[in-house]
C-alpha cells in the first residue's frame, strides 16, 4: 500500500472509531527540539542515565539537579508543540481521540491543548519536597539555585519524573490501563516503548481487539508484532495528513 493509501485508512479507522486513544513516546517530540532518549542523537547515547536513578539522587542531590536542570529544564522550557501535539489536541476537541498516553514528561500534549493526558513516567511540570511531599508548579521553584528546596520545610525538591527504580504514577497506570482496553484504534507514535510497564499498554490493546495504527520513521519491535497499519514518516508530517483527511 502507497504511504499516502495507508494515511487515508489510518483518518479512515480514527473517523469510524468508537474509542480511539493515542501512545506516544520521545518521537513525538523530537520535532520540537527535543532529542529522543536511545539511537544516535539519544540522551543516553550522551549522558549516563544515573544521574535520574532514584539511588543517585538521594545519595548525591546536587551533582543529580546539576544534570536534571541541564538535560530537561534548560531544554523543556523553549520547546513548543509541533504539528503532530496539536493535530492529537484537535481531534480530541472533536471528538475523534478520547485521550492520550504518553511516557513523555515534557508537557507538550497539555501546551498543544490535550486535556486527558496520562503521564506514565511523570511531569517536570511540578516538583515534590522528598521531605513532606508538598508538591510545587514549576513557576514557583527558583532552579537558579541547586538543589531547590521545600519553602515550608527546607526539604530538597525532586522533580515529579519517574526516576529508573521508581514506581509509575499508580493513578497515570490505571487510568492507561482502562484506556488501552476501551480502545478499538490505538495511535502509537514515536516510540520505542522498551521499558515495561508502557511497553505492556499497546499490546493489552491489540489482546483486547483493537487495531493498532503506528507511525514511527523506522520500524519499532511493535511493527512486526502487533502493528496492522505502519506508517513511516515524521509525527508531525503524519499527523498533519491525518488532521487534513478529518477536516481539522
Ligand atoms: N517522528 C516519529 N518518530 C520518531 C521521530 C519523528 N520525528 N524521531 C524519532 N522517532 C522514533 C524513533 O524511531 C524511536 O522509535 O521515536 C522513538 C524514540 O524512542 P526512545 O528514544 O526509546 O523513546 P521512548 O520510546 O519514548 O522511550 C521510552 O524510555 O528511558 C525511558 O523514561 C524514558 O520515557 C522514556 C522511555
Amino acid at each position: 500500500m502507497l504511504k499516502l493509501e495507508k494515511i487515508e485508512k489510518a483518518a479512515e479507522l480514527i473517523r469510524t472509531a468508537k474509542y480511539a486513544v493515542a501512545f506516544t513516546g520521545a518521537g513525538i517530540s523530537v520535532e520540537s527540539g527535543i532529542p529522543p532518549f536511545r539511537g544516535a542523537n539519544g540522551l543516553w547515547n550522551k549522558h549516563d542515565p544515573i544521574f535520574v536513578e532514584i539511588e543517585y539522587f538521594h545519595k548525591k542531590p546536587l551533582e543529580s539537579w546539576k544534570k536534571i536542570k541541564h538535560v530537561f529544564y534548560d531544554m523543556f522550557d523553549q520547546a513548543q508543540p509541533n504539528p503532530a501535539h496539536i493535530a492529537l489536541a484537535k481531534m480530541e476537541k472533536r471528538g475523534f481521540i478520547e485521550s492520550i498516553i504518553t511516557q513523555n514528561i515534557d508537557n507538550l500534549h497539555q501546551k498543544a491543548g490535550s486535556k486527558y493526558v496520562y503521564e506514565l513516567h511523570g511531569t517536570s511540570r511540578t516538583l515534590s519536597c522528598i521531605e513532606c511531599s508538598t508538591e510545587y508548579e514549576l513557576n514557583f521553584v527558583d532552579l537558579n539555585f541547586l538543589p531547590p528546596t521545600c519553602y515550608i520545610c527546607k526539604g530538597i525538591l525532586k522533580p515529579d519524573i519517574v526516576f529508573f527504580n521508581e514506581k509509575i504514577p499508580a493513578f497515570a497506570l490505571k487510568r492507561s490501563t482502562e484506556e488501552s482496553l476501551k480502545a478499538d484504534v490505538f495511535i502509537i507514535i514515536g516510540t520505542n516503548a522498551e521499558v515495561l510497564p508502557a511497553a505492556d499498554i499497546p499490546v493489552k490493546a491489540k489482546e483486547n481487539g483493537a487495531i493498532i495504527i503506528e507511525i514511527n520513521i523506522q520500524e519499532s519491535h511493535f511493527t512486526d508484532t502487533i502493528t496492522d497499519v505502519f506508517i513511516k514518516g515524521k509525527a508531525s508530517e503524519i499527523m498533519e495528513k491525518i488532521a487534513t483527511y478529518l477536516y481539522l
